[in-house]
């Protein structure tokens, strides 16, 4: 095994690349387009996550048409130079959520379920939801994109927000290319919150793959490498 090449791989937690399910991959040509240049990238496993709004579409439809998305992917050329792919969904919070059994759009076979938080103020429903969904299903709760709510977000917020120790935070490789943003990042992970790192990437122009920008950041910098370390913990404690 190439330890040096291992060491430098990624998990993507957070992608947009199944064909036709939201504002991602249009079609199976640029699906593959990005599976490939993750894979160039150095991203090993990969999660699809496409959005997935309780409001706006009932649960069996959502997974009927994924299971549809991924079937036709599955048989497209191309799949066998993608990395891993397992699928998953990136959940819109709303209040009452966790009375829907959302065990089926967990990430792969674990227990993880990426979750959205509103862009709108933090109100305090939001961590309730929260704890009533860890508690009702059994599940580990990943906020996506994290940086994205310090535009929403005061640090008071934050504190209520992350004194629920079962969280795990997923921020975007893109998200490092913001001195600003790397601050924010960096003082997360030495206070201690397991972190992922995720693409969030939904097509080959505006939102491209971009592990190859963080990957300078993650390991030529003293706290970036300590981020990267947390990474590499989280995936090793979550068998990624
Ligand atoms: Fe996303």
């Amino acid at each position: 095994m190439n330890t040096k090449t291992n060491n430098l791989s990624f998990v993507d937690l957070h992608t947009h690349c199944l064909p036709g399910m939201d504002d991602g991959a249009k079609d199976c040509n640029m699906s593959i387009q990005m599976l490939q240049t993750l894979k160039k990238q150095g991203v090993r496993k990969a999660f699809l996550t496409p959005h997935y709004y309780p409001q706006r579409e009932s649960l069996s439809d959502f997974l009927q048409r994924r299971s549809d998305s991924y079937r036709v992917l599955s048989s497209f050329q191309g799949m066998a130079d993608s990395p891993e792919a397992f699928l998953g969904a990136e959940i819109y919070l709303t209040q009452g959520l966790c009375e829907v059994d959302l065990r089926p759009l967990c990430l792969g076979d674990t227990k993880l379920l990426l979750l959205e938080l509103p862009r709108q103020p933090y109100h305090p429903w939001i961590l309730e939801e929260l704890r009533n969904l860890t508690y009702a299903l059994n599940i580990i709760p990943v906020l996506a994109h994290i940086e994205r709510y310090q535009a929403y977000y005061h640090s008071r917020d934050f504190e209520e927000l992350l004194s629920f120790e079962d969280l795990i935070l997923q921020f975007n490789s893109g998200a490092l290319q913001s001195h600003e943003n790397c601050r924010f990042l960096y003082s997360l992970s030495e206070e201690g919150y397991p972190m992922l790192i995720g693409s969030d990437t939904h097509n080959m122009s505006t939102r491209m793959p971009s592990f190859d920008k963080a990957l300078p950041v993650l390991t030529k910098k003293r706290r970036g490498r300590e981020l990267f370390a947390n990474i590499q913990e989280t995936w090793a404690n979550l068998g990624l």
